[in-house]
Order: structure tokens, then sequence, then C-alpha cells
């Protein structure tokens, strides 16, 4: 963390001559179990990780937003006053800045440079990240309040009608308000969240299969128009609606897609509940299984994992202190994550690299995960 930190000053150093007057940022995220729920208003229990994106600004005095990408090595610069639609990463600090007018909200110009440590494309949340640090990079330079449940709201908009990409609310809620320490179990309709602890001498590891997926890839939107279909057949506004038992009287008047995809979703909320349950109680042993039961319902019934992620999960869940391991995030790519006792986190994590590098050539990436603060201003 403080290692972004000292890069953003000096880069802001080495480009506008002076120190930032601000720097914020705003986290990635795991997500511990509850998959492909958050758009069928279900229940979701992510937290924020110890990865961010970072931003170093000061205030303009016009309308103009100039912003330098460490990581692409680009400048980008746009006027508050005409946002046109077009593409980059510059999208995503474009489409907040909309839909904060959009809401109402007065906003100054400013100008800075970014970096970030959250990997792209691979499930954790990096968009959701950068959407949240420029909000936050927007609040300082201008004279709205922050509430953090808005803020992912207008983050959500971004995503969804700026950036083209139709996703839920969870990401840009847990970057939001996510907690140091605690896992967020999120009522998706309400927005209600309640602070979880993993179980005592555990840890998280995060497994970045090197694989990568899109949100504008049609697997997305075709598993929430499935989705969609199943919670119209049941006559209710969202699968959230359905509970087992209706879902058991019905189910054979699905097709067998549809079937799947909706079991998928009504069997991971309880799963989500029980999850919640199992850390309220301290039993890892307990939520291992329940994350282990999501993952095989991600692939068998809702599809969305890819053979990278059903190795990894595999090996990990092979290991020696593994409690539990599945897939997190969107799937078709991207990140595992596994429950792991405490002590044994770095030779789990250097035997499952071993072992994934070995059965698929690829090299992969663990990080053992901290839970931390929801977007904030450093300094
Ligand atoms: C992506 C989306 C989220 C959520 C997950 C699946 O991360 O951005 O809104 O739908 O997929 O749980």
């Amino acid at each position: 963390m403080s290692n972004l930190k000292h890069i953003i000053e000096t880069k802001f150093t080495e480009k506008f001559s002076e120190m930032p007057s601000v720097i914020v940022r705003a986290p990635g995220r795991v997500n511990l179990i509850g998959e492909h729920t958050d758009y069928n208003d279900g229940f979701v229990m992510p937290m924020a990780i110890d990865r961010s994106m970072w931003i170093g600004l000061r205030p303009r005095n016009d309308q103009k937003v100039k912003i330098y990408s460490i990581d692409f090595d680009v400048w980008a610069e746009f006027s508050l006053d005409a946002l046109e639609k077009d593409t980059g990463f510059q999208e995503y600090l474009k489409g907040m800045a909309w839909a904060l007018q959009e809401a109402g909200h007065q906003l100054g110009g400013w100008e800075g440079v970014m970096t970030g440590d959250v990997p792209r494309g691979s499930g954790l949340s990096s968009s959701a990240a950068l959407e949240l640090a420029t909000a936050r990079a927007f609040y300082e330079v201008s004279s709205f309040d922050w509430n953090p449940k808005e803020m992912a709201l207008l983050g959500q908009k971004c995503e969804n009608q700026w950036v083209g990409a139709n996703t839920g609310i969870m990401d840009q809620l847990i970057s939001a308000t996510g907690q140091k320490g605690y896992a967020l179990k999120i009522d998706c309709r309400s927005l209600d969240l309640e602070p979880v602890t993993l179980p005592q001498g555990t840890a998280i590891v995060v497994m970045d299969t090197m694989t990568r997926h899109a949100h504008t890839d049609s697997g997305y939107n075709e598993r929430r128009a499935q989705c969609e279909e199943a919670a119209r057949h049941f006559g209710v506004k969202a699968l959230r609606d359905v509970s087992r038992e209706q879902f058991n009287a019905h189910k054979h008047e699905l097709s067998d897609l549809v079937m799947r995809r909706a079991r998928h979703v009504i069997s991971e909320d309880v799963r989500t509940h029980k999850a919640a349950e199992a850390m309220r109680a301290g039993d890892a042993a307990l939520l291992g299984q329940l994350m282990n039961g999501s993952h095989d319902s991600l692939r068998d019934d809702f599809e969305v994992t890819n053979d990278a992620l059903n190795t990894m999960v595999d090996i990990a869940r092979k290991q020696s202190g593994c409690y539990g391991a599945r897939m997190t995030g969107g799937g078709f790519g991207g990140c595992a994550v596994a429950l792991v006792e405490s002590d044994a986190a770095e030779s789990f994590a250097k035997a499952v690299s071993h072992d994934y590098f070995k059965a698929t050539g690829l090299e992969p990436q663990l990080y053992v995960c901290e839970a931390t603060e929801g977007a904030s201003t450093v300094s």
C-alpha cells in the first residue's frame, strides 16, 4: 500500500512539479460466496481486499479532468461540460463524472496520476475500484456529501449505462463500503450490510488462473436473461423471491437449461445464508463445504467456470489445510478463492502454484488477502 502511495507521489511530482494535494484509493474485492445472485436481488458475501486503485490529484480552476495513467503510460483529458463516449480507460472516469452529474452533483475539475495493483479482467473488480476511486477524487474537489451506497449505485450506473457492462451492484458496493477485518453479507435488494469475520485461524487466498474474461462477453448477459426468464415464469420480480419449495414444485415447467440456471441462484442464496451462520459460529469446515458447493453449482448448473478455474479449484482442495475453494466473480476465467488454515497459507500457495503450473503450463498468481476498508482519502 505505502509502495503505491510512493509511486503516486513520485510520478505526480515528476508530472506537476509538486506533491499531489490529495491521494485517494478504492479497493478491489474477492467474493467469498453468493455468486451471480446480485442481479437476482439475492445475497452476496464479498470482502474488500488489500489491492486498490490509487489516484493522486490537485484541483483545477476549470471544468477539465486531466489524468496520467502510470500503468498504461498515457495521458487522457476530458471536459466536464462536454462528456462524450469514446473508448479507453478514461471511460470509467468520464462515466463516473456523468453519473455524478446526472444525480445533480456539481463537479470541480482536477488533474492527477493513477495506478493500481488490482489485476485487470481477473474477477477482482478492477473497474469498480477505478469507479469508486474516481468518485472519491471528485468528492475531494467538489462539494457533495460522501454517501457510500449512493456512490456505489452511481458506479453501477456508470458501468451499466456508460461503459455498457450490465453488471449487478456487488462490486461497487463492497468497494465503497468495505470494512477492515470483515467480509460483508449484503442483501442486494435492500442494500443492507452485515459485517462478518472469518473463522479464527483461517485465511483467504486468491488464486489467479491467468485466464481472462470480459463483462461485455455475451455469457454474462445470457445468464442474466435466463434468470429473468425463470423469474417471469414464477411471476416474481427476481429469483430471490422464489423459495426452494416453490422451485421444486414447479421446476419441471422450465426448460432444462433455465431450470439449472435458476437452481444455481436459488441454492446459492441458501448457501450464502448458511455461510454467514457458519462464520458467526466460527465453523471453518462448514464454510469451506459451502464454498465447494457454490463452485460445483457454478460449474454444473450455471456453467460459468472454465477448465483453468476447475483445475485450480481441484488442486486447491487437495492440499492439506484447505477448507474449501471456488471460483470468484463473474467467471469464464479470472480468479478462484480458497479458505485455508492461516498457518498453512504460505505452503498452500507454493504447492498450488507448483501443481497448477504443472497441469496447465500457466504461472498463476496467488495472494493471501486481508480485508480492507472501502474507498477513502489517504492523505
Ligand atoms: C461480476 C459482476 C457482479 C456480479 C458477479 C457475479 O463481478 O460485476 O455484479 O454479478 O459478476 O457474482
